[in-house]
């Protein structure tokens, strides 16, 4: 029997669109009724960013302070499945996607219902999960699948195309030799096989993160997540200093040269003695940090 599903994301520049669409394609075949709803904020974030707004949303970012999102619509009270696109803004979930999951209509439907979660990252998305996957739970939805994808380029090349994206509004090659910004065409394409596996578990799904898994669905770098994990601490607190600053704009500038100092500099040092004195003799714990990651609860 055809299934009712909901999709409902955010997507600035048309990339998690562009993702959500490839991957929901095989339900639709499937003959499943497939609800898109692609939400938008009450002014719209302008895009392309200036460097002045880019940087100015990252306290609210940080400490989830909502925005009001222009009205939308759900056909039904309940879904057999919903699927939730969302992005990461400075590790966080995007101050539109925890507006929209802190928005009645949504919180109405989620509800007993079974969530797939699905990212378009630049590489790191795992905070963002995990607060997404926390606030899933407290609306009393039941997580079934999640799906990240990200720019596989070095750290910091992606640093910089991404900039030259976001900033100029073009996926293209910066220069006209680095590599295309964000998640490669190739990663997008992909998701069709990630669609069709949901269909064939649509009657259960207690298997289909495994099966999502073994397709290739998240792939968590050991480096990646040391790096996130030891920024979130530091950028709660800049955000909690900034939004209590008159002079915000000369703190937020202040911000900019911390993340430039902390990718150029300190990331480098950090990796380099993680693994001389850490990761030989951590193997263990190394494990267990990447499944608390990778969990769907
Ligand atoms: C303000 C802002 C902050 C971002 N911060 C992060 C981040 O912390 N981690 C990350 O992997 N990507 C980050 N990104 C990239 C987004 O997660 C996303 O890949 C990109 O904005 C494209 O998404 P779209 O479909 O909404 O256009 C950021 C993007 C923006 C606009």
């Amino acid at each position: 029997m055809g299934k009712k599903i909901l999709v409902i994301y955010y997507s600035q520049s048309g990339q998690l669109a562009e993702i959500v669409d490839t991957f929901t394609s095989p339900l639709e075949t499937a003959g499943h009724e497939v609800e898109k709803v692609r939400i938008e904020t009450d002014p719209a974030y302008g895009f392309p960013w200036t460097p002045q707004r880019f940087y100015a949303v990252m306290p609210d970012c940080v400490l989830g302070v909502p925005v009001a999102l222009k009205p939308f619509g759900l056909r039904h009270a309940s879904y057999d499945l919903i699927i939730l696109g969302y992005q990461a803004w400075f590790l966080w979930p995007s101050i539109p996607v925890n507006s929209l999951l802190h928005h009645p209509a949504l919180l109405a439907v989620l509800r007993g219902a079974p969530v797939i979660t699905i990212t378009g990252a630049r590489n790191m998305w795992v905070n963002a999960f995990t607060e997404v996957r926390k606030m899933l739970a407290q609306a009393g939805a039941n997580l079934v699948g999640n799906i990240a994808l990200v720019d596989r380029h070095l750290n910091h090349i992606s640093y910089v195309t991404i900039f030259h994206w976001l900033l100029g509004g073009k996926k293209s090659r910066y220069l006209g030799f680095f590599p295309y910004p964000g998640v490669s065409a190739a990663d997008i394409e992909h998701t069709r096989v990630f669609g069709e596996i949901v269909v064939e578990h649509l009657d259960n799904f207690s298997a289909l993160q495994q099966a999502l898994m073994e397709a290739g669905a998240v792939d968590l770098k050991y480096s990646l997540l040391l790096l996130e994990t030891k920024a979130v601490p530091t950028y709660i607190i800049w955000a909690r200093f900034i939004v209590k600053r008159k002079k915000r704009k000369d703190w937020l500038a202040g911000f900019k040269y911390y993340l430039l100092f902390s990718l150029f500099v300190a990331a480098p040092v950090i990796l380099i003695l993680d693994s001389i004195f850490i990761r030989p003799f951590s193997k263990k714990r190394i494990l267990v940090k990447k499944q608390h990651y990778l969990a769907l609860n």
